[in-house]
This record gives structure tokens, sequence and C-alpha cells, in this order.
């Protein structure tokens, strides 16, 4: 097969793990049989620096023209620390994620057992642990209406949801929990908010379509809390925007690193993979963040994006031989021997 690929890397360490995701898709290509060729674009603090626009129209064609997006990371300290900045670069992911129509973040957390001991968990807790994570991804606080009233010193986020909204993420979701382990957790607080109970009204008007997959529902504050204690009571979660940032967060810790975690965004136009960790700014540069998730992300793209399970599997194992033996970066290595970024991408690639 050919394949169109419109590379993102963004920003901070953004550029070194997309670079290694490359070495590995093209292992891949030329293992397989395919060919792969990459669009670069520009999304982010350097499109913003390049041509005032965080996602310039340009990226956004490329996109569209392409089979699938393989996306690094956006972020700059330069605007983290200044909350008047007019432009930031997260406006350039959320641009994307809206209008590529990127609805629905899929975001596995995986347990490797040569890990299990960097986990700040106990091995009896997370030991088989395994679950997948949909977050709704297109609405919720980041896009409703925001402001300043009262010369700026009152601020607000809409956390807003349409019914179409609800039912489109939910429908996904039950959907993977029937492939899976039949078990969907609906997580919201719906105790307190007004569009969590939408999100329940719909989910219970749902479920009986689904009765194979038991459903059950839980308010975030206890999902936050049976994550770290529990974690294989999961096996598909889904929840709004907000919420759903911030558990795939705390589900990372789980695999014992950030630098671990892939996810895929579908929806409605090109399909985008990112690592779920942010730009890493103190790393940029300097060849030690861990590339894993970027290349798990390009399985995902295999998977996802072009339906090609075998080749999504030589990633994933060439990753895990990688973790098995030992040959990670600083943030795995413990006391072992540590490699650097371009290192562990090569090795992933020779091993695929
Ligand atoms: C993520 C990131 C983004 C988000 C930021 C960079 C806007 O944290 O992909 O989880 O909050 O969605
Ligand atoms: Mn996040």
């Amino acid at each position: 097969m050919k394949f169109n690929i419109a590379l993102l890397p963004g920003d901070g360490i953004g550029p070194e793990v997309v670079d290694q995701a490359v070495k590995a898709v093209n292992a891949v290509c030329k293992k397989f049989g395919h060919e792969a060729t990459f669009t670069k674009g520009l999304v982010g603090a350097c499109a913003i620096d390049a041509t005032g626009d965080p996602f310039p129209e340009e990226t956004f064609q490329t996109c569209m023209k392409s089979d699938a997006v393989l996306f690094g990371a956006v972020g700059d300290p330069r605007y983290d620390n200044n909350p008047t900045a007019k432009v930031r670069p997260e406006n350039g992911l959320l641009a994307m994620r809206k209008k590529l129509g990127l609805f629905a973040n899929l975001r596995p957390m995986e347990t490797y057992k040569s890990l299990v001991d960097k986990s700040p968990l106990k091995r009896e807790l997370i030991e088989g642990a395994e679950f997948l994570c949909v977050r709704e991804l297109t609405g919720g606080m980041y896009f409703g209406e925001k402001g300043r009233r009262d010369n700026g010193d009152t601020a607000f986020d809409t956390n807003l949801y349409h019914r179409f909204e609800v039912e489109r993420i939910l429908k996904l979701a039950f959907e993977y929990a029937k492939l899976r382990r039949k078990h969907l957790t609906v997580v919201d607080k719906a105790n307190v908010l007004e569009s969590s109970r939408l999100w329940r009204e719909v989910a219970q008007e749902m479920a009986p379509k689904y009765p194979d997959v038991t459903t059950d529902y839980m308010f975030v504050d206890n999902a936050a809390m049976k994550i770290v204690t529990c974690p294989k009571f999961f096996d598909v979660l889904v929840t709004e925007n907000t919420f759903g940032d911030i558990l795939t967060d705390e589900a990372s810790v789980i695999a014992g690193s950030m630098g671990l975690l892939a996810s895929a965004s579908i929806g409605e136009h090109t399909s985008l993979f990112e690592p779920i960790h942010g730009s890493y700014p103190q790393a940029a540069g300097k060849n030690i963040a861990n590339p894993l998730a970027t290349i798990l992300s390009a399985a995902m793209m295999f998977e996802y994006a072009f339906k090609l399970k075998a080749e999504g599997k030589a990633i994933r194992d060439a990753v895990a031989a990688s973790i098995e033996q030992g040959y990670v970066t600083e943030d795995l290595a413990g006391e072992g021997e540590k490699h650097s970024t371009s290192e562990v991408g090569d090795w992933v690639a020779a091993h695929i």
C-alpha cells in the first residue's frame, strides 16, 4: 500500500520523538512492502513564529489531503508564563482537532512486565491492568464560550455539550467495550454538573441497546481514586474532554512513564496519532526524551487508519523488546544504562 502521512512535529521534544516514529514507520514499510510519503507541516509555537498562526491553513490542507497525521507535541514556556498572550501554541492543537472533526481520543493504558517495578504503584495492583480511555475531544470547556467580565476580574469557561456530541462518543465507547471485556464505565460529575446529567441521561438511554455490555457510572473524583487504587477494575472508560485530559495523565503513572502512552484521535476527517505527553521543553534538543509513546502512536496509525494489524504489531513487539531488554531512555533506565532518544529509535527500527 501507499500512504501519505502528514508529519507535524510541533514544539519542544516533538521533532525528536517524531523522527524516531518515522524510522519505525519506514522500517515497517520496508518489511511489509509499503510506501510512505511524509509531508511536513507547522503547528504550535513554531507555526506562530513562522506565520503568526498556530495552525496555518497550509497545515490544515496538508492534513486533509493525507491518509493520517502523525503529531508530536505543542507548547512553549514563553506562553505558559504569559497569561495575557493573545495566541497560544495549544490553540493550534485545538484548532486542528476541531477542524479535522476529531471528536474521539483513544488512549490505551497498558503495562509492561519488566516495568511493573518502575511504577510508583504496588506490583499486585497493576499487574494485568489494561484499559482504554475514550476521551471526548472537541467539546466541553475546551471549546465552550469563555471570557472575562468586570474589567477582567471575572473569568468563565463554559462546559457545553450537545446531545449529538454525547451520543457519538458514547456509541464509539459502547462499541469498543463490545469488542473487549464488555465493561463500560461512564465517568462524570452528575451530582453537580448539568452537562454531566445530560451525559448520564444519554448513556442510560443507550445502554439497553448494548445488552452484552455491563455499563456503570462513576463520579470523576471517585474514578480518579479508583484508577490508582484499583486499575484492574476498568475495561473501557468514557468521559468528557477535561476529565479525560486529567484522568489519562493520571493513568500514565500505572505504566511507569508518561513517555509510554500513545493515542489515536479519530472522527470526521483524517485521523491523528499523538503521544499523550506534552512538549517537555526542559528536554528539548537534548536527545533524552522517551520516543516510545510516539512510536506506539505510529503503531496505532497502522492499526486504526490503515487497518494493518500485523504492521502495528511489528512496531509494538519491537517496543516491548526494547523495554524488556532495557534499551530505554533515562526515564525508564533506573540504575541501568541510559540510551538517547535517537539510539532508542534506531534500536526499535532495527528490531522491526
Ligand atoms: C493533551 C494535551 C492537550 C490537551 C494540550 C496541549 C492542549 O494536554 O493532548 O492531553 O489538553 O488536550
Ligand atoms: Mn493532557
